[in-house]
């Protein structure tokens, strides 16, 4: 969507208007196409993911993933004065909250469960059954 809305808000935009909008290096790169990057010109990777395949430490880090990206639009908010561009971020904003809440909801299920008690039941070793 942040993508869509750059190219929504470059499509007519002229050169100078771009390279006065603090833009011209990305449209020097670019043009007016979307490429995924940070705002300090780094390009998406999926290095910046982390999965540890252990659901405390991955939800952890959704969590910690929905809270920067919630941080990023709200900085976002702060920056835009185009009510056009403004709503559909806090929309985006928002969603993040939610994210944020159903992450928590799923961590607490998974510590739940850890502290349940637990019975573990080993078959017989064939030496025990020897008569
Ligand atoms: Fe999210």
């Amino acid at each position: 969507m942040v993508g869509s809305m750059v190219y929504q808000l470059m499509k007519n935009a002229t050169p100078e208007e771009i390279e006065r909008a603090g833009a011209g290096a990305y449209y020097t790169d670019h043009g007016k196409g979307v490429y995924p990057q940070s705002a300090a010109g780094t390009p998406f990777t999926a290095a910046v993911l982390q999965v540890k395949g252990d659901p405390i430490v991955d939800l952890t880090e959704n969590l910690a993933a929905e809270q920067k990206a919630r941080g990023t639009y709200e900085w976002l908010i702060n920056m835009a004065d185009d009510p056009d561009v403004i709503e559909p971020l806090k929309f985006l904003r928002e969603r993040e909250v939610v994210h944020y809440q159903r992450f928590g909801e799923a961590l607490r299920i998974v510590q739940d469960y850890l502290q349940e008690p637990k019975l573990f039941i080993m078959p017989k070793p064939d030496f025990m059954n020897r008569d």
